[in-house]
Formats: structure tokens, C-alpha cells, sequence
């Protein structure tokens, strides 16, 4: 049934490089690579590459985890680097195709990426675009957990690039930047008592929840392109029983950050140093702080898009000309149990990154 549909798309025109491209992204799903556990997948595009022609090197982050980079003959730097990533989120679900609509779990983040990244460049090279010292493909682990792979690939690959594309679902749009985040947890030590004789305890909830106040209601700076910065207590963990004066809480917050970490991590410092003014008994801690992320997006025939959320972008350290963020399918589907991409996304991003990669080429 599912064969049959992929031979259906085959049949309309261009029939041998859609056939190829559509077989090509039900492989990449076909082989679950919850991250950590990309090893099969990885070993599958370096044959797959190596059958198409390219020079590939497996780069080793852990055991069991590489990244794959290739490109044409010899030279390792080149003036464009197209990458994206092989992990998912878990569960894994396997691949089924519904008319346009193909899911499963990485049909559209990142594999439809992955798949259009390839055809796209196989497609240049065929048609005499691109050689050797143009284009290279990076497809690293561990974008969706800790981005280890992108971070591993900037610090030992010792490959340089003009210009990069990243492959994320962007609509098919170019991506203008994305929010940067401040992740953190506060730890609020009470002293418990009995509920009718509060005077004996310190409440630890109370202390919270006035800081929480706070820290929803502070200004958190705004930017032109990104848009507000926003704020999500995910998480508050507190209390032991009703009648007792809380002698714990904690809460773990997460905030998008549109314009400057520094600004958002010192106004809730200050709002912490206030609450400790009286009983120093909050601790601030720091999970995470990555700034906004500022692409370039001016590209003719290309429409733009805001993101909110993060990206491997920011952990590849290089002095680009110019990034991109671009690919096929919506971040709104993307993680979830009925994450798909369509076929015609597909199509139109090998079109997409071709004319992007022959814009930054010229
Ligand atoms: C690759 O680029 C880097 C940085 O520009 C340069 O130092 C290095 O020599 C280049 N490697 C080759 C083989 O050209
Ligand atoms: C940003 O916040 C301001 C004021 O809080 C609001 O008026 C505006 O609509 C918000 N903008 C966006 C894009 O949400």
C-alpha cells in the first residue's frame, strides 16, 4: 500500500529524482535515531553519500555517535556548507504516508531537511552547477538534547565555510532569527511550622509566589525583528501539607529571550537579591543562557519568518558571511504524535536550497 504510494509520486514529472527523493526521506525515517542513538542512521548516509559520488567522513562525537560530512573530491572547506541534523525527539513513530502527507517521527524535523539538503546538492552537481570546493553536507547528533554534535563539529572538524544553510521546518521561509533563552531554577529553603503559628516558621511558598509575581510582571526587553520576550514557570514543586508553613519550594522557569540574555539574567537577579534582603534563603540557578540568534533572510523570491524556538545556529563558531535557517515543513506539527511534512514541501525545498546554494555561489 505505502509502495504503492510512493511509485504513484514517481510517476509525475521528474519522475526519477522525486522517486529518489521520496525514497531517500522514508529511509532516513524507516531508522529511529532518538538522539543518543544515531549510529544507524549515520552509517546509512555514509554509504548512501559514498554511493552518490561524495568524499564522507564520520566524525566520532561518543561511541555510537557520529556526524557525517561530505563533500565533492578532496577539499574539505567550502564556500557553502549546507547541515542540519539526523537525532529526534522520542518516541519513535513509524513512517506512513496519507495522500501528500508523509509522518512519522523526524519526517519533518529533520529528516525532510536532511533528504532535500541531499537531493538538492546531488541535483547541481549533476547538472555540472557545483565541484569540487563549492558545497559540503554536515548532518550532526544531538540537536534535540544538548546540541553536542553541532558544538563538537565547531571545535574538531577543522572544515571552514563561507556561507551556511541550516535545514529547520521554516514553511519553506527564510528564517530572520530566532529567541534566545535564559533557563532557570530557583530554590527557596523555608523553616516548617505549625500552620495556626506561622510567627514560628518562615514560609518558603509565600516567598515564591511573590517572586514568581514578580518575575511575571517585570518589563523584559523587546526587539524589532523578534518581537516581546516571554516567560513560562514550567514547573513549581512546593509544600508538604496544607496545615504546614512551607519549610521548601522550587520552581524551574524558562524565558524566550527576544533582545540581550544579560538584561533578562540581571533583572531577575535583582528581583532575587531583593527577596533575599530579609531572609538570604533563595538560590538562583543558572541552567542555560544563550542569546538571540540573527540571521540573514534578504534573498530574492523568499519569504521571512519569525521563530521562537532554538537551533543548533549559534553552537557552529565560524565567521560566516551570511547563514540561513530554511527548510521544509511547520515547527507547529514538528514533536508532536502527528509530526509530518508534505511531499510537496519536499520538492519545493530542493528547489528552495538549489536557488539559495546558486544565490550565495554567484
Ligand atoms: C581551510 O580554511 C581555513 C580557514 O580559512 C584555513 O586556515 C585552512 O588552511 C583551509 N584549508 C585548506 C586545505 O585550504
Ligand atoms: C508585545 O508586548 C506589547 C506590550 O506588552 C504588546 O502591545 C504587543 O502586542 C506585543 N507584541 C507581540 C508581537 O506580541
Amino acid at each position: 500500500m505505502r509502495l504503492t504510494n510512493v511509485l504513484t509520486i514517481a510517476s509525475v514529472a521528474c519522475a526519477a529524482s522525486d522517486y529518489e527523493l521520496i525514497s531517500l526521506h522514508k529511509s532516513l525515517v524507516d531508522i529511529p535515531s532518538i538522539s543518543g542513538d544515531e549510529e544507524a542512521v549515520g552509517k546509512f548516509l555514509e554509504r548512501y553519500l559514498q554511493k552518490n559520488g561524495f568524499t564522507v567522513e564520520l566524525q566520532s562525537v561518543k561511541p555510537g555517535r557520529d556526524n557525517v560530512y561530505a563533500y565533492l573530491g578532496s577539499k574539505r572547506n567550502t564556500s557553502v556548507l549546507l547541515t542540519s541534523h539526523i537525532d529526534t525527539v522520542p518516541p519513535y513513530i513509524p513512517y506512513y504516508q496519507s495522500g501528500d502527507k508523509i509522518y512519522g517521527r523526524g519526517s519533518n524535523d529533520a529528516k525532510g531537511s536532511v533528504a532535500s539538503q541531499i537531493i538538492a546538492l546531488k541535483e547541481l552537481y549533476e547538472s555540472g552547477e557545483v565541484g569540487e570546493g563549492d558545497v559540503s553536507l554536515l548532518f550532526v547528533v544531538g540537536e534535540e538534547y544538548d546540541g553536542i554534535g553541532m558544538r563538537h563539529a565547531s571545535d574538531k572538524l577543522g572544515a571552514y565555510w563561507d556561507h551556511a544553510i541550516f535545514g529547520e521546518p521554516t514553511e519553506l521561509k527564510l528564517g530572520v532569527g530566532h529567541k534566545g533563552i535564559y533557563n532557570i531554577e530557583l530554590d527557596v529553603e523555608g523553616k516548617a511550622s505549625h500552620s495556626g503559628y506561622p510567627q514560628l516558621g518562615i514560609d518558603a511558598n509565600k516567598k515564591l509566589i511573590d517572586i514568581l509575581y514578580q518575575i511575571e510582571h517585570a518589563e523584559y526587553p523587546a526587539d524589532q525583528l523578534l518581537g516581546n520576550s516571554s516567560v513560562n514557570v514550567g514547573i513549581i514543586e512546593a509544600g508538604v501539607a496544607a496545615n504546614v508553613v512551607s519549610p521548601k519550594a522550587r520552581a524551574k522557569i524558562l524565558i524566550r529571550v527576544a533582545h540581550s540574555t544579560s538584561t533578562v539574567s540581571g533583572t531577575i537577579k535583582h528581583i532575587v537579591d531583593e527577596a533575599n534582603q530579609e531572609y538570604d534563603n533563595v538560590k538562583l540557578v543558572d541552567i542555560q543562557n544563550k542569546e538571540p540568534v540573527y540571521l540573514d533572510f534578504e534573498v530574492p523570491g523568499f519569504e521571512t519568518v519569525v521563530l521562537a524556538y532554538f537551533t543548533d545556529v549559534p553552537n557552529l563558531e565560524r565567521q560566516f558571511k551570511s547563514r540561513y535557517l530554511y527548510g521544509p515543513g511547520s515547527i507547529l506539527v514538528a514533536h508532536s504524535a502527528d509530526e509530518y511534512v508534505t511531499v510537496a514541501d519536499l520538492k519545493n525545498a530542493v528547489d528552495g536550497y538549489k536557488r539559495l546554494t546558486r544565490y550565495l555561489l554567484k
